[in-house]
C-alpha cells in the first residue's frame, strides 16, 4: 500500500465521522450447532478457557474439536432437558466420527491489517464484550462492532488511550 504523511493526516477523523455508521451483517451459517449462551452464559465457562490465544498472542483461536471432546466424554446426556439430550447425542455421532469441523468465520479484518489480540485483552485489559458484544447471552455468535478503521481510532483516540494506542498508519497496515 502505498501511503503517504501529512497528505492523509486528516483521513482518520474523517473515516472515524463515516465508518461508526457500519452495519452488522447477519451471522454466517455453522456446520454443527454450537450456543455460546449454553455454554458461556448457563454453564459459565470462561472465554479464554475455550478462546485460549487471545491471552497469548495476536489470534484468538477457536477450540479444537478435541477440546469439545475433553469434556463431552463425560457431559453426554441430560435426563431433566429432553432437547438438550438430543443435541448431545447428535454431537456424540459427530465426535465418534472424528472429523475435524470447519467453523465459518464470523469476524475479519482485511490481510493489510494488524490486530493483536493480546495487546487488547491482557495490557489494555479490554474485556471480550467491549468488541464482541454479550457473547454468552447468544445462542449463534455474530458481529455486533463494524470493525472498521473508524471503529478502530475513535478508540485510539479516547484522551485515555491516546498516549498508548497507536494512530500512526503502520502500526495497524504492516
Ligand atoms: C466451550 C468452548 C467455548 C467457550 C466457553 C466460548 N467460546 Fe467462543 N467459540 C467457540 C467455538 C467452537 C466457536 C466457533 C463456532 C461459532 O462461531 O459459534 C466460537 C466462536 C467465537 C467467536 C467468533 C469467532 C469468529 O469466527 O469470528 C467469538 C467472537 C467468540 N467465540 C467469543 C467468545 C467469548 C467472548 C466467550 C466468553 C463470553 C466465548 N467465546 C466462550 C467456543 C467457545
Ligand atoms: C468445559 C466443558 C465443555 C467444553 C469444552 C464443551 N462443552 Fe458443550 N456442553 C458443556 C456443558 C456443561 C453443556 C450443558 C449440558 C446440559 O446442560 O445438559 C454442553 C452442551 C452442549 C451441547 C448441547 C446443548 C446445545 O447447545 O444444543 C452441544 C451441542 C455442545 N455442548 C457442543 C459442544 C461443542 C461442539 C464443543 C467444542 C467446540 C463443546 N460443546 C465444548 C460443556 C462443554
Ligand atoms: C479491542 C477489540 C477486541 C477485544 C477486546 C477482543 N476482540 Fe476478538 N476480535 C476482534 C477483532 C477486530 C477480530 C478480527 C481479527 C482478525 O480478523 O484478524 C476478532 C476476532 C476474534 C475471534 C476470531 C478470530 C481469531 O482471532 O481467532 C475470536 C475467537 C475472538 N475474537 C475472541 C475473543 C475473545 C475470547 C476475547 C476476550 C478474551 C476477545 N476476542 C477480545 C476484536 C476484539
Ligand atoms: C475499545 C478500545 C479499542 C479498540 C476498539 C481497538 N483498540 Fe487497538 N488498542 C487499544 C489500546 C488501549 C491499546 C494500547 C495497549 C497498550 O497499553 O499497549 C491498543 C493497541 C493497539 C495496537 C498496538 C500493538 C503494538 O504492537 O504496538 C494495535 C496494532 C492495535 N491496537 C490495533 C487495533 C485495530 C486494528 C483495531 C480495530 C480492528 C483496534 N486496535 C481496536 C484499544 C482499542
Ligand atoms: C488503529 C488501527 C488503524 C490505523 C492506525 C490506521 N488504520 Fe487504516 N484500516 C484499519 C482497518 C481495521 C481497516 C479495514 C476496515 C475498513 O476498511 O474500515 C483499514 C482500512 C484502510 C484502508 C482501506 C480502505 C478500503 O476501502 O479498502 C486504507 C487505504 C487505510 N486503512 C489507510 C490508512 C492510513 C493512510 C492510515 C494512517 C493515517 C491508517 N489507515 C491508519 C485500521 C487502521
Amino acid at each position: 500500500m502505498h501511503v503517504t504523511g501529512p497528505r492523509l493526516a486528516a483521513l482518520p477523523a474523517a473515516l472515524a465521522a463515516l465508518t461508526l455508521l457500519g452495519a452488522a451483517s447477519p451471522p454466517p451459517e455453522q456446520p454443527l450447532r454450537f450456543s455460546h449462551k449454553v455454554h458461556a452464559g448457563d454453564a459459565h465457562i470462561g472465554c479464554t478457557s475455550c478462546h485460549t490465544y487471545a491471552e497469548r498472542g495476536p489470534v484468538a483461536g477457536v477450540p479444537s474439536m478435541a477440546r469439545c471432546q475433553g469434556c463431552h466424554k463425560f457431559v453426554k446426556e441430560d435426563k431433566e432437558n429432553a432437547q438438550l439430550d438430543q443435541e448431545l447425542k447428535a454431537l456424540r455421532k459427530v465426535l465418534d466420527e472424528g472429523k475435524p469441523v470447519q467453523w465459518a468465520r464470523v469476524h475479519r479484518v482485511p490481510d493489510h491489517v494488524f490486530f493483536p489480540h493480546r495487546r487488547h485483552v491482557v495490557t489494555a485489559r479490554l474485556e471480550c464484550k467491549e468488541c464482541h458484544g454479550e457473547v454468552e447471552k447468544m445462542e449463534v455468535v455474530r458481529q455486533v462492532a463494524p470493525l472498521t478503521m473508524g471503529w478502530c481510532l475513535q478508540c485510539h483516540q479516547l484522551p485515555k488511550n491516546r498516549d498508548k494506542a497507536p494512530t500512526d498508519c503502520w502500526a495497524c497496515h504492516k
